[in-house]
């Protein structure tokens, strides 16, 4: 099977601070990065560095080579990415102290897709595929709508949730991967058992990950549920964890591994990535993964 990851690529300007900035206050920052980032390029490095064969399609600007050299070094196909003339994606992203973080996006060229463009890439996927998506692009109805048409399997990580993804046809989607907050922002209701009931009773068919923060990850398919913990270790940037969660998930459902070890690996990489500074560049390899030694938080 091979994984069309339709989605963002972002210039991180990553501040570390003391305090995420409250309104009205104006603090120094200790220090600026500049990362590769964007949910849609970390999901796909994370991909590739679980040994998984991605394709990532989308948009930068003129500014934007060096994302596709980065995708390039982890493994990444980018022959679908396109370079247009509006300005590469972009994040300003606040971490604290606490390794807590603040993100504001401007889209850019990630939001200029057009359908033209969208049935080229599709054109050479079908049935025995994947298509990834996030909600940093334009036009994800669409893809979900034409992707199901040329009957590839369609995972979907719902963030950053807003309007449009009330638009796509959710019944298409074969696995949702998401957080408690966009949980509830599809379903309507806060408490994770009833966010995991309600996706069953509207979703049947699909599997659902539900990663709970510090209380971990659930798996849902039908009847069945799988539940993982999270592990120790020093929190110093939280971004991308949950892309790196992703990544390696799907990663591992491909090697055919079994859903709790998919949960069990997921679960290890982004600790790791939790434990290290920036987007992509905090994603672990496959090796660095399996040589872990962590330890589950009671
Ligand atoms: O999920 C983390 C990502 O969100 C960052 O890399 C940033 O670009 C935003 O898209």
């Amino acid at each position: 099977m091979r994984v069309l990851n339709f989605g963002s690529l972002n210039i991180d300007y990553t501040y570390t601070l003391d305090h995420i900035v409250a309104p009205g206050e104006t603090i120094t920052s200790q220090k600026l990065e500049v990362f590769p980032g964007g949910k849609g390029l970390n999901q796909s490095v994370a991909l590739a560095r679980a040994g998984a064969p991605v394709c990532h399609a989308g948009q930068v600007g003129p500014d934007g080579e060096m994302l596709l050299q980065v995708c390039r070094e982890s493994g990444v196909d980018v022959s679908r990415v396109r370079t247009v003339q509006t300005r590469t994606g972009n994040a300003i992203i606040q971490v604290s102290a606490k390794g807590q973080n603040s993100i504001v996006l401007y889209p850019g060229a990630n939001r200029e897709q057009t359908r033209e463009q969208i049935d080229q890439v599709l054109a050479d996927f079908g049935p025995g595929d994947l298509v990834l998506l996030q909600n940093e692009i334009n036009l994800v109805d669409y893809i979900i709508q034409e992707a199901a048409r040329r009957g590839m399997t369609i995972a979907l990580n719902p963030s950053p949730f807003d309007e449009r993804m009330l638009a796509c046809d959710l019944g298409l989607v074969d696995l949702f991967l998401l957080n408690e907050v966009e949980g509830a922002q599809i379903t309507g209701r806060q408490d994770p058992e009833e966010i995991l009931a309600e996706m069953a009773a509207r979703f049947p068919k699909a599997q659902v990950v539900l990663t709970l923060g510090k209380a971990g990850v659930c798996w849902q398919k039908g009847g069945e549920r799988l539940r993982h913990g999270i592990y120790r270790v020093p929190v110093v940037d939280t971004t991308a964890a949950g892309d790196t969660f992703t990544g390696f998930f799907l990663g591992s459902l491909l090697r055919q591994l079994p859903v709790a070890e998919a949960l069990r690996v997921a679960s290890v990489a982004s600790s790791l990535a939790v434990s290290r500074k920036g987007a992509s560049s905090s994603i672990p390899t496959w090796e660095e993964v399996q040589q872990a030694k962590l330890e589950l938080q009671s």
